[in-house]
């Protein structure tokens, strides 16, 4: 076996020669391959263009054992075309420049097939999948339909989503008339993704930890569950990631997923415990120890591993996204460590 199924296995809770890992953001700045092309475009062009966009999410994949690539793109592109418009400002992030807060904003969102605006991220999948020639599995993905909401609303990045709690608990049927927008271009979009060669996809709902349970449960997880439920019907595997999760983990498991991701809060075997049986699990390595000496990142992926114990429908992976200042060299040692990896390696860790 090899990086050819390692991680499907694992979503399919099957047993693997080794646990499959992956990162998330493994594509981007931490990486001067990365920084060599992004000094020539802007962000969005990049994105835009199928063969850059292709040629950056190999390279992680190239560069590393990777178990998966994962299509560059942006959880945000798809905002663009329902009519908010969308920008990236260098350094400061992302910005919606026509946000969404009355009715009539919420009434003129358009909900175009991902074929009219988002063929370039299709066509990216179909290069990308052919040049890995099932070598190596292919991850698409979308923004989820909470943290989506709440970058339409906001207007772009929040610390206390103050706006985006404010029509929920103000106007919960306009809440729902958005969420229900966004969850249909979600699901076509992760679809669409499916039928361009994404063999797994992974729904984005970062900022959901921000939602007591009771406020997920009743404002979120019934248009989770409806992405979900698209998916499982067209048969296409999937992730849900979230980070601040920790008491949500059995209501986002409810929603749908075959594999609940994890951040580091928690340790795997609690979290684990909370999302249930019958699901698997991804994440759960701070990014911060790919900063760390690397006695200390080899014992804290251990640490994962360990209280894993080889269970089936593990994904490794961080918590949350690669950080730009990680060394590479961390990322390779952390991989090739993941896959070399057995019980008991490191006797004295503990
Ligand atoms: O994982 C990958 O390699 C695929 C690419 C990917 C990007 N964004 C490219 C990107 C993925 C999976 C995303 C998801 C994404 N985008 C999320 C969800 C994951 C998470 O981190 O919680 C969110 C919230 C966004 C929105 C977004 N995009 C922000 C807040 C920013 C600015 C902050 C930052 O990290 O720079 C972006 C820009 C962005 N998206 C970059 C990349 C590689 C930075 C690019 C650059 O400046 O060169």
């Amino acid at each position: 076996m090899s990086r050819t199924d390692r991680f499907l296995r694992a979503c399919r809770l099957e047993n693997a020669d080794c646990t499959p890992v992956w990162l998330m953001r493994q594509a981007g700045r931490y990486m001067a391959a990365y920084r060599k092309v992004r000094e020539k475009y802007f962000l969005l062009e990049m994105f835009k263009t199928p063969d850059i966009a292709a040629g950056v999410t190999l390279q992680p994949v190239y560069a590393y054992e990777l178990d998966a690539a994962i299509v560059f793109a942006d959880i945000l592109l798809p905002l663009e075309g329902m009519g908010v418009g969308l920008e990236f400002l260098e350094k400061e992030g992302p910005r919606i420049p026509n946000p969404v807060r009355t009715p009539a904003d919420v009434a003129n969102l358009a909900v175009p097939e991902p074929e009219e605006d988002l063929g370039y991220v299709l066509t990216c999948l179909r290069i990308v999948r052919a040049e890995l020639a099932n070598k190596v599995p292919l991850i698409g993905f979308a923004g989820a339909p909470f943290t989506l909401a709440s970058y339409a609303i906001e207007g772009g990045s929040s610390r206390n989503f103050l706006r985006t709690k404010g029509m929920m608990y103000e106007h919960p049927a306009l809440w729902n008339q958005l969420m229900e927008k966004l969850a249909r271009r979600v699901a076509s979009f992760l679809l669409a993704q499916g039928r361009a060669g994404a063999q797994v996809v992974q729904l984005f709902d970062s900022w959901v930890g921000c939602l007591s349970p009771a406020d997920y449960q009743e404002y979120v997880l019934p248009h989770a569950r409806y992405v979900f439920r698209c998916l499982r019907e067209a048969g296409i595997p999937s992730i849900h990631f979230g980070t601040g999760t920790a008491d949500l983990l059995p209501l986002m498991r409810a929603a749908g997923g075959e594999v609940v991701g994890v951040d580091w809060r928690t340790p795997i075997d609690v979290a684990w415990t909370r999302v249930g049986d019958g699901a698997g699990v991804q994440g759960n390595l701070d990014p911060v120890t790919l900063l760390a000496p690397r006695d200390v990142l080899v014992r804290k992926a251990g640490e994962i591993l360990d209280r894993v114990g080889g269970r089936p429908g593990h994904v490794f992976n961080l918590g949350h996204g690669v950080l730009p200042s990680t060394p590479e060299d961390s990322v390779r040692a952390l991989v090739d460590f993941v896959h070399q990896y057995e019980p008991g390696w490191l006797p004295d860790r503990r």
